[in-house]
C-alpha cells in the first residue's frame, strides 16, 4: 500500500482537464492506497484572490472531490492552510532548493509573463511548497496532469539533496503518476493551448458544474477543421497537423475509457457534426451526475466544512511527527 498525495488549487472554473488529468485518477487510486487529497489554498494566493471568493472556491473543489467519488472517511480530504507543517517544511525547502533550479520552471515563466519583477515571491517558490505538500507526509505517489511533471522532478531533486546534505534517508523520491490518456486536455477553441481555468473564453473549457445544455452548446461550438474524423490512416493527419480534431477524439476516448484507436474505428471518416453529437451524449452522461452532486453539496457548506475540518486534524497527526524528525535532523532545538 502506497501513500498517495495530490492537490488542486481553488482558483475557480474547475474543468474537464482537471477531472480527466487528475481528479478521476484520484478516485481510482483509492482502493489500494492511503490517499491524501488537498485543496491547496496557499498555492492559490501566489496570485491575487478575493478572500470571499476563495472560501467558496475551496468548498467547490472539495465538492468536486466528493462528487467524483472520493471517500473522505477512508481517505483524507483537507485544505492546505489548515496544516501548518506544509509552510514549515516549505521554508526548509526554500533553503535546500537552488535559485538555478527555480529559474528553470516553465510554469513560473508562463504565469509571471512579461511582468516578472512584479510577480509575488510566493509564485517563484511555488514548487518548493508543492514539494513540502508531498513530503510532509512522505507520500510516494502523486497523480497529476502533464503540466505538473517539471514540478515533481523538482520535488525529487529537493528530496535527494536534503537526504544527501544531511546524510539521511528521510524523504522518499516521489513517483509522478501521469496517465497516457488525457494527461493534457486542450482548449476547445485552440487545440495548441491547454484547457485552463484562466482561458479567456468560457467556451474554451467544459466546467465540471456546467449543465447539460451548456455542455452541448460548448461541444457543438468547439473548433474543428473541415476534414472528416481521422480514421487512424497516415493521410487522416496527426495531433500536430489537426490538434482540435485529435483533442476531441482524446476527450471521447478518455470519457469512454477506451483506447483512441477504438474511437477512430467507430467514428473515422464521419463528419464532425455527427461525432460531436455522440460526444455531447457521452459528456452529459459522465459529467452530468458530477455537476448535479456538486450542486447538492453547494447548498450544504456546513457539511463540506466539516469534511475539511476532520481532514485537517487527521493530516496534522501525520505531518507533525515528520516535521519533528526534520527539525531534529536540521539541528533545531526543541523544548
Ligand atoms: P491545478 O490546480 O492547476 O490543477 C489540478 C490538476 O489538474 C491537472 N490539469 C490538467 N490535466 C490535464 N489537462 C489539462 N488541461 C489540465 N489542467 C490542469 C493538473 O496537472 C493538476 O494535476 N500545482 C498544482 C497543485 C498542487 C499539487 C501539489 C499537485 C499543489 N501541491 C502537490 C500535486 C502534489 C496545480 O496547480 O494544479
Amino acid at each position: 500500500m502506497a501513500r498517495v498525495f495530490s492537490g488542486v488549487q481553488p482558483t475557480g472554473n474547475l474543468h474537464l482537464g482537471n477531472y480527466l488529468g487528475a481528479i478521476r485518477n484520484f478516485t481510482r487510486l483509492q482502493d489500494d492506497n492511503e490517499c491524501l487529497y488537498c485543496v491547496v489554498d496557499m498555492h492559490a494566493v501566489t496570485v491575487w484572490q478575493d478572500p470571499k471568493v476563495l472560501k467558496n472556491n475551496t468548498r467547490e473543489v472539495t465538492a468536486a472531490f466528493l462528487a467524483s467519488g472520493i471517500d473522505p472517511k477512508t481517505h483524507i480530504v483537507f485544505n492546505q492552510s489548515g496544516v501548518p507543517q506544509h509552510a514549515e517544511i516549505a521554508w526548509i525547502f526554500n533553503c535546500v532548493a537552488r535559485v538555478g533550479w527555480l529559474n528553470r520552471m516553465t510554469q513560473f515563466k508562463e504565469k509571471a509573463g512579461k511582468h516578472r519583477e512584479n510577480a509575488s515571491v510566493g509564485l517563484y517558490v511555488y514548487p518548493n511548497l508543492m514539494a513540502a505538500d508531498i513530503l510532509a507526509y512522505k507520500a510516494t505517489h502523486v497523480p497529476v496532469g502533464e503540466d505538473q511533471k517539471q514540478h515533481l522532478e523538482l520535488a525529487r531533486d529537493i528530496a535527494q539533496k536534503f537526504n544527501n546534505d544531511f546524510g539521511v534517508e528521510q524523504f522518499p523520491i516521489v513517483e509522478p503518476l501521469i496517465l497516457d490518456s488525457a494527461a493534457r486536455v486542450m482548449s476547445l477553441r485552440d487545440g495548441r493551448k491547454k484547457m485552463s481555468k484562466s482561458g479567456a473564453s468560457d467556451y474554451s473549457r467544459l466546467n465540471l458544474n456546467d449543465d447539460a445544455d451548456t455542455i452541448a452548446l460548448k461541444i457543438r461550438k468547439a473548433r474543428t477543421d473541415s476534414e472528416p474524423v481521422p480514421d487512424g490512416s497516415p493521410e487522416s493527419g496527426d495531433r500536430v497537423s489537426r490538434p482540435e480534431a485529435f483533442n476531441l477524439l482524446e476527450i471521447y476516448a478518455a470519457l469512454a475509457d477506451q483506447p483512441i484507436s477504438q474511437i477512430q474505428n467507430e467514428f473515422g471518416g464521419q463528419q464532425f457534426s455527427q461525432f460531436k453529437e455522440a460526444l455531447v451524449n457521452l459528456a452529459v452522461e459522465k459529467l452530468g451526475p458530477i455537476g448535479a452532486e456538486m450542486q447538492r453539496f453547494g447548498v450544504d457548506p456546513k457539511y463540506i466544512d466539516s469534511v475539511l475540518f476532520d481532514g485537517v486534524e487527521r493530516a496534522r497527526s501525520i505531518a507533525e511527527p515528520i516535521r519533528d524528525e526534520v527539525h531534529e535532523i536540521m539541528g533545531f532545538l526543541r523544548g
